[in-house]
């Protein structure tokens, strides 16, 4: 199968990670799935790698004495799968610098608010308590920072009165995975270039 190779980190259930297999389901899609990480067992993420017949590793941060020597790990297990993108796809680690160092302008990452509004770990939880109107998701760049990479796409999802977390994380991720999808496709099919803060899809 042609197309860009593209490794997806996970650390969940993998819904986005499933969008993306289903995509590159089409031969036109311009990206194919070469491999599939998580930084534990067990997870349902990984199961649906699996069932698609991809090699999958994981990479536990309790298996290594220093958080240095677990980034270094991630980044050969990613590399050795020569990835032209590495999609994290809510994997719920930070990566360091020997990470960003190999894979930097081609690490992307998806976020279930309109960044730069709430980032880390509750975004969705973040945006209700604040009493916002409309939210959303990000796919971004990753750099050094906790979700403060150049924002690459973005799309709106509504807060209804009656919204808790679950049902409006539910509507927001069936956003993401149409736009995470989407941009991957996008990326690979068109390339991408990234100055200062602006990225650019298409040449
Ligand atoms: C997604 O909503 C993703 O944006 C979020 O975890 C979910 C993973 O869902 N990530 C973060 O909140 C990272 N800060 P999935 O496992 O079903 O793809």
């Amino acid at each position: 199968m042609p197309g860009a190779r593209v490794v997806v980190l996970v650390s969940g259930t993998g819904t986005n990670l499933q969008a993306l297999l289903d995509a590159a389901a089409d031969p036109g899609y311009g990206a194919q799935v070469v491999a599939v990480g998580a930084d534990r067992d067990g997870i349902e993420g990984l199961a649906r790698a699996q069932r698609a017949g991809l090699p999958v590793f994981t990479c536990r941060v309790t298996d290594h004495q220093e958080r240095e020597a677990w980034d270094s790990a991630l980044t050969s297990a990613c590399a050795g799968f020569q990835p032209d993108l590495v999609v994290s796809a809510g994997f719920l680690k930070l990566v360091g610098k020997s990470f960003l160092e190999r894979f930097g302008g081609r690490f992307i990452n998806t976020h279930p608010s309109l960044l730069p509004a709430f980032p880390g770990m509750n975004a969705v939880r973040d945006a209700l308590a604040y009493g916002v109107k409309v939210t959303g998701c990000t796919v971004f760049m990753v750099d050094e920072g906790t979700d403060t990479g150049p924002v690459i796409a973005q799309e709106t999802v509504r807060v209804s009165d009656d919204d808790d977390v679950a049902a409006l994380h539910e509507r927001i991720k069936v956003a993401e995975r149409a736009l995470l999808a989407g941009t991957v496709g996008r990326m690979a099919r068109e390339g991408w270039s990234v100055d200062g803060r602006k990225v650019r899809i298409g040449r």
